[in-house]
């Protein structure tokens, strides 16, 4: 199809009607030289149009033509609330020190609520003390973010007796919170076990004996994964602290998956509650 571009097209009526107008303004000159009575009927028109053309070539001067681009500041006949005094976002600002108009908020301020921030269009009940996770033992299940050796092998907690006796990398035992939200052990457990149930067993098997082929317990491994589900009952993983436990779930371990979209926090540390049960019962 063919288009017409409609600042060519006014340019050129522009451009034809000052080339008019200059032709006008140059018979005008003749006009006026000639001179004589006769003429000065023609010369009273020649002199309004010359006056009009005139008009319009100081019009085309002051406003271009049409699609001209400019780097000055637009006219603002009306100012309407174009400016302000404001202080812009990005903007300069006399009356702080560090001239920035922007303020980060004061130090340790907590959102009052919010869910997160791709949900927070939703209703807000209210304070929501979570919504930083700023608790990280909670969390992450790690106690001691900077105990990792160069190698970022985590620090291992310290046994005496038998028993753990310091955190290293990882926190200990269940946080007191998880139980707690549970409200009590007894509940936690049996959440524990529900999920281990959902998510856990169909490779580790609900003993959480795991292995694999000819000796699995979970359905999964039976079907033969080439890494054999670990035995969560073993005498390794008894000796992983909780936060560890909890860690293996969020993150995944080695060939296992994450299960951190699928098993939220509270019930992570459950499971691993119900996992130091299974344990227990392995050893009886
Ligand atoms: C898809 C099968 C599968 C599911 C489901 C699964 N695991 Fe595993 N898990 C594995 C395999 C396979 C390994 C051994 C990975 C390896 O050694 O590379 C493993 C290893 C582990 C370990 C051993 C970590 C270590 O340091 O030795 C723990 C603990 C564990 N799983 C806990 C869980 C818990 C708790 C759940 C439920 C939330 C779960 N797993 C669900 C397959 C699974």
């Amino acid at each position: 199809m063919y288009m017409i571009d409609a600042n060519r097209f006014m340019n050129w009526v522009l451009g034809l009607t000052l080339a008019a107008g200059a032709l006008v303004f140059l018979l005008t000159l003749v006009f006026a030289m000639i001179g004589g009575p006769k003429l000065a009927r023609v010369r009273s028109y020649l002199y309004m149009f010359s006056g009009l053309f005139g008009a319009f070539a100081v019009a085309v001067a002051v406003l271009g033509f049409r699609g001209q681009k400019s780097g000055d500041r637009p006219w603002h006949v009306f100012l309407d609330m174009k400016y302000q005094p404001k202080y812009t976002s990005q903007g300069q600002s006399r009356f702080f020190a560090d001239g920035r108009s922007n303020r980060l908020p004061p130090a340790n301020t907590v959102p009052f609520d919010g869910t997160d921030y791709a949900a927070d269009a939703g209703r807000h009940e209210g304070p929501n003390p979570d919504f930083l996770k700023a608790d990280a033992r909670y969390f992450t299940g790690i106690a001691n973010p900077d105990q990792k050796d160069k190698d970022g092998v985590p620090a291992k907690p310290v046994w005496k007796d038998g028993k753990l006796a310091g955190e290293g990398y990882y926190v200990n035992h269940v946080p007191p919170e998880a139980v707690t939200a549970a409200g009590g052990w007894e509940p936690l457990l049996k959440r524990g076990q529900q999920q281990f149930g959902v998510h856990c067993a169909v490779c580790h098997g609900t003993s959480g004996r795991g292995g694999g082929g000819e000796v699995a317990y979970g359905i999964v491994g039976a079907k033969g994964l080439s890494v054999a589900p670990s035995n969560l009952t073993g005498p390794d993983v008894q000796a992983q602290p909780d936060g560890q436990l909890f860690h293996s779930i969020t993150n995944g371990v080695r060939n296992m998956p994450a299960y951190a979209h699928q098993v939220k926090v509270q019930d992570r540390w459950a499971i691993v509650a119900y996992v130091r049960v299974l344990q227990y019962a392995a050893g009886r």
